[in-house]
C-alpha cells in the first residue's frame, strides 16, 4: 500500500480517498508507528500527512528519519513537508506571517512533482512555520509569499514535499500533484479498480472462511448488502443470509432485498416474516428511546433464533458454521482504534450485541472501504441500483417516524406518504442532492380540513428532506416550491386519514434529521 501517516489532523482520510481516487491502494497509519513498523507494512510509497503542530512545539510528532534512507519514495505535505525538510538539514522558521486558506503559488520550477501544472495557482494553505531553506540535494519547485520553499524534491532519492494542501478540493490542481507523485515520482500504476478490490477480496474471503458455513444478516442497506455479495461471490452457497422482515420498512424494500437482491446476486436467503411479533411489542409505546430499545431487543432475538436455525439446519457439522458477515467500513476501523490488529470495532447497528452463546468470527470485506468505493463494488458485483444508491434509512425505520403508537394502520398511511414523497423527488431529480427524506406521520395531532363538501379531521405529515456530508450536521434542503406542491397535493389527495403536509424548516444542530 501508500501508507498515508496521519499527524493528527483531519486531511488524512482525505488523502487515503484521494490516493485511492488516483486508483492506488492506500491505508492510514498512526505517526506513532516506528520506521520499522512502516516499512514492514512494504509500503510502495508514503505520504506524510499535515498536522496542527508547529515542528518546533514541545511534543511535535516526531518523524523517523529512517523512513527517508529506506528507498521508498516519500511524499510530505504541510507539516509533513516541514517534518522532513527539518529532518533532512534543511530551515524551518516562523516567519510570522501565516497563510491560511487560497494561497497563491508562484511556480518557479516544475520538476517532476508539477509538471503540467499552471506557474500561478490558487492552492489551500494552512501554516504559521516555513521551509526558509531546502535541504542539500533538493530543488525548489515553488515559493508563495509566506513560504520561500513552498514545494521541493529530490528526484534522485525520490523525496517530495509541498506546503499547501493538494488533497482539499480547493487546492485547483492538488490532484494532479498527487498523481504526478504517485505516477511520476513513485512509478505506481493506476491498478487498483473495483475489479482488482473484488479478486482481492475473494480471495482473503476463501482463505479465512475454508469449508465453513457463514451467515450474513441484511438490512436492505448498501453496506450489507455488498458485503454479502462479496461473500457469495467467493464462497457461494455456504453463505446463507437472514433478512428480518419487521414491518418496518418502506413500501417495496422487502421486495427489493427477497426478489431483486436474490435474482442478481444469487444469494441463499431465509426471510423472517416477524410483522405481527414487532407490532405486539410495540403496541402501547409512545416514548422514542423505548420504542428503539423494543426493535433492538426483538431484532437481535428473531436473528439469534434464524441463525439457531441454520446452524441445527446444519446438523453435524454446526460447528462449523462460524463466521458471520458485518459490513463494516474502513472510517469505522480508522475512527476505532486506527485500523491495527484487533481494533474495537462498532458493531452492527442492527446486528450489535449478539449474544455470546452464539460466538462467530466476523468476515468484514468492506474494511478497506470508504462509502463510495462500497457502491462503485457493488455495482461491479451487480447488485441492483436501487440497493447501492439507496439513502440512509435508520435501523428502527418507521417505527420511528410515527411520532405516537405504532400500529398496522399508521404504517400503512405513512408508508403510502413516504412513497409518494420518494416517486416525486426522484422525478424532480434530487436523489443525490438530497441525502435523505425522512417523512414522519404525526400520529397524535389531529388537524381540521375540508375536502369535497366535508370536514375532515386528519393527521400531518412532515417531510423533513435534508442535506447532509455525514449525518453529524446537517441543512434543511431547499426542494423547488413546484415540487413540493406535488407532494403535497399528491398526499392529501391520495393518502387517507392525512388532510395536511408540512415542511421541517430546521438544520441540525438544533434539530435532528428524524423527529425521533
Ligand atoms: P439524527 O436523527 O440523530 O440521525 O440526526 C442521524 C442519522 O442516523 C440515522 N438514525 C439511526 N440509524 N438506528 C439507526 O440505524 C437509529 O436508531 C437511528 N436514529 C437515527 C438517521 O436516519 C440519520 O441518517
Amino acid at each position: 500500500p501508500v501508507l498515508v501517516v496521519d499527524f493528527g489532523a483531519q486531511y488524512a482520510q482525505l488523502i487515503a480517498r484521494r490516493v485511492r481516487e488516483a486508483k492506488v491502494y492506500s491505508e492510514i497509519v498512526p505517526h506513532t508507528f516506528s520506521a520499522e513498523q512502516m516499512l514492514a507494512k512494504d509500503p510502495v510509497a508514503i505520504i506524510l500527512s499535515g498536522g496542527p503542530s508547529s515542528v518546533y512545539e514541545e511534543g511535535a510528532p516526531f518523524v523517523d528519519p529512517a523512513i527517508f534512507t529506506a528507498g521508498v519514495p516519500v511524499l510530505g505535505i504541510c507539516y509533513g513537508f516541514q517534518a522532513m525538510a527539518r529532518a533532512l538539514g534543511g530551515d524551518v522558521a516562523r516567519t510570522g506571517l501565516r497563510e491560511y486558506g487560497g494561497t497563491a503559488i508562484d511556480v518557479c520550477e516544475s520538476g517532476v512533482l508539477l509538471s503540467g501544472s499552471p506557474q500561478t495557482q490558487k492552492a489551500w494553505m494552512s501554516h504559521g512555520d516555513s521551509v526558509q531553506r531546502a535541504p542539500e540535494g533538493f530543488t525548489v519547485l515553488a515559493t508563495s509569499l509566506g513560504a520561500p520553499v513552498a514545494a521541493f524534491e529530490d528526484t534522485d532519492r525520490r523525496l517530495f514535499g509541498v506546503q499547501w494542501h493538494p488533497e482539499v478540493r480547493h487546492s485547483a490542481h492538488g490532484q494532479a500533484v498527487l498523481e504526478r507523485f504517485l505516477y511520476d515520482g513513485a512509478g505506481l500504476a493506476p491498478d487498483w479498480t473495483p475489479g482488482n478490490v473484488i479478486a482481492d477480496q475473494v480471495e482473503a474471503i476463501r482463505a479465512q472462511v475454508g469449508d465453513a458455513r457463514v451467515i450474513c444478516g441484511l438490512s436492505g442497506g448498501v453496506d450489507s448488502s455488498v458485503a454479502a455479495a462479496l461473500v457469495q461471490r467467493a464462497v457461494g452457497d455456504q453463505l446463507t443470509c437472514v433478512f428480518v422482515d419487521h414491518g418496518l420498512l418502506r413500501s417495496g424494500e422487502a421486495e427489493q432485498v427477497e426478489e431483486e437482491f436474490v435474482a442478481s446476486t444469487g444469494v441463499n436467503l431465509v426471510v423472517v416474516d416477524a410483522q405481527q411479533r414487532f407490532l405486539d411489542a410495540l403496541a402501547g409505546v409512545s416514548d422514542p428511546e423505548t420504542k428503539r430499545k423494543i426493535i433492538g431487543r426483538e431484532f437481535i432475538r428473531v436473528f439469534e433464533q434464524a441463525a439457531r436455525d441454520i446452524v441445527a439446519a446444519a446438523g453435524a457439522h454446526q460447528e462449523e458454521v462460524k463466521f458471520l458477515v458485518q459490513g463494516t467500513l474502513y472510517p469505522d476501523v480508522v475512527e476505532s482504534g486506527g485500523g491495527e490488529g484487533a481494533a474495537n470495532i462498532k458493531s452492527h447497528h442492527n446486528v450489535g450485541g449478539l449474544p455470546d452463546d452464539l460466538a462467530f468470527d466476523l468476515v468484514e470485506p468492506l474494511r478497506t472501504l470508504f462509502k463510495d468505493e462500497v457502491r462503485a463494488v457493488g455495482l461491479e458485483l451487480g447488485v441492483p441500483e436501487g440497493i447501492v444508491w439507496r439513502q440512509p434509512f435508520p435501523g428502527p425505520g418507521l417505527g420511528i417516524r410515527i411520532v405516537g403508537e405504532v400500529t398496522k394502520e399508521r404504517l400503512d398511511t405513512l408508508r403510502a406518504a413516504d412513497l409518494i414523497a420518494r416517486e416525486e423527488l426522484t422525478k424532480a431529480g434530487l436523489d443525490r442532492e438530497i441525502w435523505q427524506c425522512p417523512v414522519v406521520l404525526l400520529a397524535d395531532v389531529r388537524s381540521v380540513g375540508v375536502q369535497g363538501d366535508g370536514r375532515t379531521y386528519g393527521h400531518p405529515i412532515v417531510l423533513r428532506p435534508v442535506s447532509s456530508e455525514d449525518a453529524m450536521t446537517a441543512d434543511w434542503t431547499r426542494v423547488p416550491y413546484e415540487v413540493l406542491a406535488d407532494i403535497s397535493t399528491r398526499i392529501t389527495n391520495e393518502v387517507a386519514d392525512v388532510n395536511r403536509v408540512v415542511l421541517d424548516v430546521t438544520s441540525k444542530p438544533p434539530g435532528t434529521i428524524e423527529w425521533e
